[in-house]
């Protein structure tokens, strides 16, 4: 079977979400993160529209370009999907959640809404090895577990600034997968071509945090470890890759890589 890849629009937005949702059924910190225990607090409708919207901001995003992977003979189906984060997007990201923070502290008590009448916020960064579908714009849900949210995010974001510092000089895959009745068809080689030859043209590493299904895929195709942080009391382990263009390898400054 052939598969075109196509720039994702708005109107894509629940149906990736549910290859992400399939992608990640079963892997341990995606269902950590939507505990049993939690789904009494929103009902099943009213979170999977609130998904469905929160992950529709991505496409209104001009600093992250999300594209699908469709057979050639149904573009209707969506059988994968990349998002990509624009060099320098995750600082500047991280600059309006830092504004945006300062604007919350100036809200009094009184006019906070308890977090389980309403959907919350959670300060966090870009998804990635969840598949970018969970906290693009640092909202959280009472159905996900409040806790590893911040502490899956925030580790994220600090070793990313631990290892890029205020560099913003890399494509950033943030969101990654392939609905399962599609994988081992070379899709995924496929959406990472895009990026491999944005990286080459541009003279630019990628960056990811990898997901445990991700890791032996991204390792194959070229990506090499350069950190790792441990979650969820040392049982998951999530490493950080670069992959360096061919061409430009001192592009980057002596201290990536070292980690
Ligand atoms: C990871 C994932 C995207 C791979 O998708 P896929 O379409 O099945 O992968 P592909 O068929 O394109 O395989 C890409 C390459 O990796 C290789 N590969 C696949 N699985 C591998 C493994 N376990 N170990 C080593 N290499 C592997 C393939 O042989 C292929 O190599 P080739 O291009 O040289 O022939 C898919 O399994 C997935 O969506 N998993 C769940 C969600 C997820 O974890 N996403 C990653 C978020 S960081």
């Amino acid at each position: 079977m052939q598969y075109n890849l196509l720039p994702a629009s708005a109107d894509d937005a629940e149906a990736l979400l549910r290859v992400n949702v399939a992608a990640f059924k079963g892997e341990k910190v995606h269902d950590a993160l939507f505990p049993k225990d939690r789904e009494h607090l929103v009902p099943d409708d009213e979170f999977w529209q609130w998904r469905i919207a929160h992950h529709r901001k991505r496409f209104a995003d001009p600093e992250t370009m999300t594209f699908k992977i469709v057979p050639s003979d149904n573009l209707r189906t969506i059988a994968g999907y990349a998002a990509w984060m624009k060099p320098g997007a995750a600082n500047r990201k991280k600059q309006t959640q830092a504004q945006k923070q300062k604007d919350d502290a100036a809200i009094t008590d009184q006019q906070k809404i308890p977090e389980t009448m309403s959907h919350g916020v959670v300060e966090t960064p870009p998804a990635a090895a969840t598949g970018g579908s969970i906290s693009d714009d640092g909202e959280s849900s009472p159905r996900m577990n409040a806790e590893l949210h911040k502490e899956f995010f925030g580790k994220i974001d600090a070793k990313r600034d631990e290892i890029w510092g205020e560099s913003g000089e890399y494509w950033y895959l943030v969101g990654f997968a392939v609905d399962p009745a599609h994988q081992g068809k070379g899709l995924a080689r496929k959406m990472l071509q895009w990026g491999f030859d944005k990286s080459e043209q541009d003279k630019l590493p990628i960056y990811l945090e990898a997901s445990p299904a991700g890791d032996p895929v991204y390792i194959h195709c070229g990506f090499k470890p350069i950190a790792k942080f441990e979650i969820m009391e040392g049982s998951e382990i999530v490493r950080c890759m670069i992959r360096r263009p061919n061409s430009a390898s001192d592009v980057l400054n002596g201290e990536v890589g070292q980690k």
